[in-house]
């Protein structure tokens, strides 16, 4: 028996990864606010409480199980707010950091604590962006959120190393995937995100992979037994 646990699986590459683990025969969940159907856990990640809890209770009750591999794939992500820093409202920069890296934490520090005494493989894939290491004008916080998610990667990566029987973390760079996320980007004011023009020339060149070729570009990097802490980016794998 296998399970996936999917955080943002509604939509986007985290729907197609859900479909994707479903059609290979894993028991998956997966947590958002507005998915739905059997494999649904409803979860809204800008909540710490809320979302901790949920997370804590659903991990607890499927660590008993006789699962042979586990992983965990932390894809939940938002862009807002996009705008200099200082033109965006405050309300909206601890929300961000919540939803791109705390939730991540928690995800990831729950399922160490609840997962690793089990014998089952197990995996953890972070998804990050380019945007980790190449700053964009207007994209300050989601800069900064992926390139902590990429030294949490290899932070935890080094720390499970010394444990007997270590769970493997990565990050994962999906490219750009024709998403709600690449909509929002390309409606946005150009004062506010100086480089909408590229991402509408990708667009119309049609050069964005969809959901479903991005989820098999991030899956055949998790089968291909990557190293612990490293960082893949599927245009280059
Ligand atoms: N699209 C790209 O070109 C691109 C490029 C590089 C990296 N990425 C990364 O890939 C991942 C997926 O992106 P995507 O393009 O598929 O995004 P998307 O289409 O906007 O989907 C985002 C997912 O996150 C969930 N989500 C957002 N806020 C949430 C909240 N407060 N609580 C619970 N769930 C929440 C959404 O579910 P609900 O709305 O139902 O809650 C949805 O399932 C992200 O980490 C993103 O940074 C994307």
């Amino acid at each position: 028996m296998k399970l996936a646990l999917i955080t943002g699986g509604s939509k986007g590459l985290g729907k197609a990864l859900v479909q994707l683990y479903l059609d290979l025969g894993w028991e998956v969940r997966e947590f958002s606010r507005s998915g739905v159907g059997p494999n649904h856990v409803p979860c809204d990640f800008a909540d710490a409480v809320q979302s901790s809890t949920v997370l804590q209770q659903t991990f607890t009750e499927l660590s008993s199980g006789a699962w042979t591999d586990v992983v965990l794939i932390n894809n939940v992500g938002t862009l807002d707010p996009i705008g200099p820093l200082e033109l965006t409202d405050s309300v909206s920069w601890p929300k961000h950091v919540q939803i791109n890296i705390s939730s991540c934490v928690s995800a990831t520090g729950l399922f160490l604590q609840l997962f690793s005494t089990r014998a089952a493989r197990r995996l953890i894939v972070n998804i990050s962006s380019g945007a980790a290491s190449t700053p964009y004008h207007g994209w300050s916080l989601y800069c900064a959120s992926k390139a902590a998610l990429e030294a949490l990667t290899r932070c935890v990566a080094l720390e499970q190393k010394e444990q007997p029987n270590p769970t493997k973390v990565i990050a994962i760079r999906p490219g750009v995937i024709d998403t709600q996320m690449q909509s929002t980007i390309r409606s946005q004011d150009p004062e506010h995100f100086k480089e909408k023009a590229k991402f509408v020339q990708l667009k119309s060149e049609q050069l964005l992979l969809s959901p479903r070729d991005a989820a098999h570009k991030v899956h055949a990097i998790i089968v291909a037994s990557p190293k612990s802490g490293e960082v893949y980016d599927v245009r280059s794998a």
